[in-house]
C-alpha cells in the first residue's frame, strides 16, 4: 500500500555546539506527534539527525584545533545522548557525513544538473556565517543579515558557483499552495510565505568554493555542496530515494516535517518544495513552523551562556524536588506545550518551569494519581473492586476521547493538555464531591466500589492520554495501577474506553511521583502553598505566647476574581473589621470566585505580605486540607466580621 508510514521529520540540528532547549522543543513535539500515532496504531518513522557539513561548524571545529570529522564525531554525541535521556523515540538519526546521504546528494545535484535545472554562473553578494544564507546587497539591514533572529555581520562572497533554477519555481510553488493551503501551517505563518515568492524567487547559488568541508561537487572537487542544499536532502535519504524505491513509495510524502520559524520561509516552504519539484517528488503534507523561545526574555545565544541545557536543567530540579531525573525530563517536555500555545513564541523561566510542576503536576495529576491508589488500598486492601463505572466518568472523558487526536493532528498541543488537565480537574471533583471517605463512613459498600473503580479507570485513561506527551511518567502510574500489559502496547481504540480497568488487579503501593519542588526564597514565595496537613508530631510544640502573636479575626469577602494566568488562584477583596484588604488564595479550583461573595472566613490578619502573581497579599485564609484539596473554614453561627479567633 503506497504511503502506509506515517513519516515525521525535525530539522536535522548543527552540531557547532550541544542541544538546548530551543532543539529540544522541536524534537520533543516530533517525539509526541510520532508516539500519538503509534498509539493510534499507525506504523511511524520518526527522523531527526545532525547537519554537519556548515562551515560554521568547520569554524567551531578550527577553534577547538580539531579536525572537523573528528569535531562532529563528538558533538553528535551530545545530541545521541540528549534524545536518548529525553524520551526522544526516533526511528532513524540522519548524519550528512553519512555514506548513504551524500551518495544521495551526489545523485540528485547530478540529476538536475542533467536536466538544466542546475547551472554554472558567477556569485557576488554577501553570506552569513551563523545563518548560512546568502543575500543581496539590497537585503541587508544595516549591513548586517537581516534575519531577525540573527542580525549578525555578514561577509562578502565573489565566486564561480553553481546555481538552482529556484526562479523556475515561483509561479508552480504558489498554484501548488493556492490549491494545497493545509500544507503551510500554522495559518498564520502561510502568508509570509505567499509574499515572500510574490516579492519574486532568485536562482540560489548551491556550491561553494575554496571551502574544504562538505560533499565535493561532481567533477569539480575544489568545491562542495552548499550546506542547504546538502542538508534538505537528508528528509529524502531517510525516505530511501535511490536506495529503496519500496520504503520511499510508503514513506514519501513526509506526513509533518516540523521546525521553528527562523528556517521556514526561505528554505523549507520555498528551496525545499522546488527542488522536490525538480526531482518530480510530491511535497510533504504538512510543513509546520513553531514560534521561538527565549530565555528570561532574552535571545538564547551562546555568548550570553543562557541556553538551557535540558538533562542539566532537569537535573538540578530532581535534586531540589526529590523526583526522579527521568520524571522530571517528563515534566519539562510537558511544560514547553503547556507554558505557550506551539506555534507562538515563548519566553522560558525556570520559575515558571517550577510553578508549573508544583501545580499541575504535582497538585492536580500527582494528587488526583496519589490519593486514588491510596484510597484503594484503605477502602478495598488495593484490589479493585467489581463494580461498574459512574456514567459521569464518560461524561467527563468525553472532551479528551473525541478532541484530542485533532488537536494532537492539528499541532494544537497545548489544547491537548488543557483536554486533558480538565479531565483531571473533573476527576478531583469528582473525588471531592463523592467524598469516598464520606462513604466508607457510612459503610456504603457498593458507592464506595462504584466511585473508586470510576476515579481510577479515569486515572488509566489520564495515564494513556498523556503518555506521547510524559512517556515515564505516565508509564509510572500505569504500573502503579497494576495494569497488566505494558502501556507503549496499548491502542487507543481499544484502550480509551470507560470501563476498561480490570476488576481483581492489584495496585502498588501509592509513591508519589512528582514532589513538590520548594522555591528557592521563601521569604517570597511565588504562589502560597496549597494548604496540606502535616503529619503529626511534625511541628514543634508552640507556647500560649506565640500563638498569641496571631491575630486571626473573621472576615468577609467582599469581592472575589481569578487571577489571569494562574488556574489555583483567586484574588479576595476582604472586610476584616478594621480594614478592606487584598488577599490571594489558592483556591481557585475547588471555588468558584461568585460563590465566595458575602462568605464568612477565617483570616491571619498579621501574616507578612507577600507578592503572589505581582499582586500583594495581606492575609491567609484558613482551610482544612481535606485529600490535598482546601476546604475553607468558617465560623458555626453568623458572627460579626471582626471577631477574634483564638
Ligand atoms: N541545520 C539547520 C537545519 C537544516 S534542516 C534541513 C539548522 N540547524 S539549527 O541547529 O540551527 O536548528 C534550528 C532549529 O532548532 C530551529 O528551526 C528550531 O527547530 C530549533 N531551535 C533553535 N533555537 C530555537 C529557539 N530559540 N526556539 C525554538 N526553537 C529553536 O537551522
Amino acid at each position: 500500500m503506497a504511503d502506509a508510514v506515517y513519516y515525521v521529520t525535525t530539522p536535522i540540528y548543527y552540531v557547532n555546539d550541544a542541544p538546548h532547549i530551543g532543539h529540544f522543543s522541536t524534537t520533543v513535539a516530533a517525539d509526541v506527534v510520532a508516539r500519538f500515532q503509534r498509539l493510534r496504531g499507525r506504523q511511524v518513522l520518526f527522523a531527526t539527525g545532525t547537519d554537519e557539513h556548515a562551515p560554521k561548524v568547520a569554524q567551531a571545529a578550527a577553534a577547538h584545533g580539531k579536525p572537523p570529522q573528528e569535531f562532529v564525531d563528538e558533538i553528535v554525541q551530545a545530541y545521541l545522548r540528549t534524545w536518548q535521556e529525553t524520551h526522544i523515540s526516533y526511528d532513524d538519526f540522519v548524519r550528512t557525513t553519512e555514506p548513504r546521504h551524500r551518495e544521495v546528494v551526489t545523485r540528485v545535484f547530478e540529476t538536475l544538473r542533467d536536466r538544466g535545472d542546475i547551472y554554472k554562473g558567477v556569485y557576488e553578494g554577501w553570506y552569513c556565517v551563523p545563518d548560512e544564507t546568502f543575500w543581496q546587497e539590497s537585503e541587508l539591514i544595516e549591513g548586517r543579515c537581516p534575519n531577525p533572529e540573527c542580525r549578525r555581520p555578514v561577509q562578502r562572497v565573489r565566486e564561480e558557483n553553481w546555481f538552482f533554477r529556484l526562479s523556475a519555481y515561483q509561479e508552480r510553488l504558489l498554484q501548488y499552495y493556492e490549491a494545497h493551503p493545509e500544507t503551510l501551517g500554522p495559518d498564520f505563518r502561510r502568508n509570509e510565505v505567499l509574499s515572500f515568492i510574490r516579492g519574486g524567487l532568485r536562482d540560489a547559488s548551491i556550491t561553494r568554493s575554496a571551502y574544504g568541508w562538505g560533499i565535493p561537487v561532481p567533477g569539480e572537487p575544489d568545491k562542495v555542496i552548499y550546506v542547504w542544499f546538502d542538508a534538505l536532502l537528508n528528509y529524502i535519504t531517510v525516505a530511501g530515494y535511490l536506495q529503496d524505491e519500496e520504503k520511499l513509495r510508503d514513506v514519501w510524502p513526509a506526513d509533518l516535517q516540523l521546525m521553528a520559524k527562523d528556517i521556514f520561509v526561505r528554505f523549507h516552504a520555498t528551496l525545499w518544495p522546488a527542488i522536490l519539484m525538480g526531482l518530480e517528488l510530491p511535497l510533504p503534507r504538512r510543513i509546520f513552523a513553531h514560534g521561538f523561545w527565549t530565555v528570561d526574555g532574552e535571545k538564547i545565544s551562546k555568548s550570553k551562556g543562557n541556553a538551557i541545557d535540558p538533562r542539566g536543567l532537569a537535573r538540578d530540579v530532581a535534586e531540589r524536588s526529590g523526583s526522579r531525573y527521568d520524571v522530571v525530563i517528563d515534566a519539562l517536555r510537558f511544560f514547553i506545550f503547556r507554558e505557550v500555545p506551539f506555534g507562538s513564541d515563548g519566553d522560558f523561566s525556570t520559575a515558571g518551569f517550577v510553578n508549573r510542576f508544583n501545580s499541575d503536576l504535582a497538585n492536580d495529576l500527582g494528587n488526583l494519581v496519589n490519593r486514588s491508589i491510596s484510597m484503594l488500598h484503605r477502602y478495598f486492601e488495593g484490589v479493585v473492586p467489581a463494580a461498574a463505572p459512574d456514567p459521569a466518568l464518560a461524561a467527563a472523558a468525553a472532551p479528551v476521547l473525541q478532541d484530542l487526536p485533532a488537536a494532537i493532528d492539528d499541532l494544537r498541543l497545548g489544547a491537548a493538555l488543557d483536554l486533558i488537565w480538565g479531565f483531571i480537574g473533573a476527576l478531583n471533583k469528582y473525588v471531592d464531591e463523592q467524598a469516598p471517605w464520606r462513604l466508607a463512613r457510612e459503610g456504603r459498600q457498593e458507592d464506595l466500589a462504584r466511585v473508586m473503580v470510576s476515579v481510577l479507570d479515569g486515572v488509566r485513561l489520564v495515564a494513556l492520554a498523556v503518555s506521547p506527551f510524559m512517556p515515564v511518567a505516565a508509564g509510572e502510574i500505569w504500573r502503579q495501577l497494576g495494569m497488566p500489559g505494558s502501556l507503549a502496547a496499548q491502542r487507543w481504540d481499544e484502550a480509551m474506553r470507560p470501563g476498561g480497568l480490570p476488576a481483581g488487579i492489584a495496585v502498588a503501593p501509592a509513591e508519589p511521583i512528582f514532589k513538590r519542588i520548594e522555591q528557592r526564597s521563601p521569604a517570597a514565595p511565588e504562589k502560597p502553598a496549597a494548604p496540606t496537613a502535616p503529619a503529626q508530631g511534625e511541628k514543634p510544640v508552640v507556647t500560649f505566647d506565640e500563638f498569641k502573636r496571631l491575630d486571626l479575626r473573621v472576615a468577609r469577602i467582599e469581592a472575589a476574581e481569578r487571577v489571569p494566568k494562574a488556574d489555583k488562584l483567586l484574588k479576595l477583596t476582604v472586610d476584616t473589621g478594621g480594614d478592606t484588604r487584598t488577599v490571594v488564595a489558592g483556591i481557585a479550583a475547588w471555588y468558584e470566585p461568585e460563590a465566595l461573595v458575602g462568605r464568612k472566613i477565617v483570616l491571619i490578619c498579621n501574616l507578612a505580605p507577600a507578592k503572589i502573581r505581582g499582586i500583594e497579599s495581606q492575609g491567609m485564609l484558613l482551610a482544612a486540607d481535606v485529600e490535598g484539596r482546601a476546604v475553607l473554614l468558617q465560623p458555626d453561627q453568623d458572627v460579626p466580621v471582626g471577631s477574634t479567633v483564638r
